[in-house]
């Protein structure tokens, strides 16, 4: 029996087809949607997931608020400790899920230089003395970057307080010490980077300019994005040729050439993640 059908057979039968059928595990805890599941219910069918599924803690799937990213109304199902750790290509992150997001789509991606050969490529820096992360949050890329050049310095700037808080854990935890962490919007930071990281989904073109500006001669910004298939140019899911003259044109106007493209994933049904190396004009 899989972890589903197990769990099937411990509840009524005629809650089955209200169960959530997905999960995310982000350390020990599960996040998933119980909305289906009458309210007298919830807190016991959440106790037999955990049990299952083997974790401390279960939440209700949330929306993320606004421009720092924060869960809204984190509700509790089993368990209170919202503290967890996770382990991931060689790192461990603290972090605290009622009051930070952890994407698991990126899982992968957060790899930087320890991952497989495409996300290395992305990541690959030629000798930099400074990487800045803009939204480095709790260190999803940041520390992964920091590990993977020792002789750089990476700062790692969120405005986030809580974020700030666990990025200090992690980064100890992980005996990073070439890092310098700012609690700051990022658009304060006048430093001048070889590399500048974006790791933010929604509106990160509007950082462009403050990136330019920070860049030194011939620099670069890995940018991540979410566009529409049909802006990109792809009819079809597999479509996926060379790097999209719209993208191509909209970065020019920004000062930046376009060296390299990708898709992180699909994000929908019609737009996809993508992620960048710009380099400035
Ligand atoms: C979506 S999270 C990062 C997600 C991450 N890349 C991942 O893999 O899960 C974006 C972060 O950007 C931070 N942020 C948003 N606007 C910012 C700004 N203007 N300056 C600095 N940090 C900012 C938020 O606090 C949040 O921690």
């Amino acid at each position: 029996m899989n972890p589903l059908e197990r769990i099937k057979s411990k509840i009524r039968i005629e809650l089955g087809d209200k169960l959530p059928k997905k999960w995310k595990k982000v350390g020990d805890v599960l996040i998933a949607d119980f909305d289906l599941i009458p309210s007298e219910d919830k807190k016991e069918i959440a106790e037999i997931y955990a049990s299952e599924l083997k974790v401390k803690t279960v939440i209700q799937k949330n929306k993320v608020n606004g421009e720092l990213r924060k869960p809204k109304n984190t509700q509790l199902l089993y368990g209170n400790d919202t503290i967890t750790k996770i382990s991931e290509y060689g790192l461990t992150y603290n972090i605290d899920l009622s009051e930070i997001m952890w994407s698991t789509g990126n899982t992968g991606w957060r790899s930087a230089l320890a991952g497989p050969k495409k996300v290395k490529d992305f990541y690959s820096f030629d000798n930099p003395k400074t990487i800045i992360d803009y939204f480095a949050g709790i260190g999803y890329f940041a520390l992964q970057m920091a590990k993977g050049y020792p002789e750089s310095k990476v700062i790692a700037i969120d405005k986030n307080p809580k974020s700030i808080e666990y990025l200090n854990i992690n980064a100890k935890e992980n005996s990073i010490d070439n890092m310098e962490i700012i609690n700051d919007d990022c658009r304060n930071i006048l430093t001048k980077a070889d590399v500048i990281h974006l790791g933010y989904i929604g509106n990160t073109v509007d950082f462009l300019e403050h990136t330019h500006n920070s860049l030194k001669n011939n620099g670069i910004a890995i940018f991540h994005e979410a566009y529409r298939n049909s802006w990109l140019g792809f009819k079809s899911r597999s479509d996926w040729i060379g790097i999209p003259d719209n993208f191509s044109e909209l970065m020019n106007t920004k000062g930046f050439s376009v060296d390299k493209f990708e898709r992180v994933k699909f994000y929908g049904p019609s737009t996809s993640h993508i992620i960048a190396i710009l380099r400035k004009n």
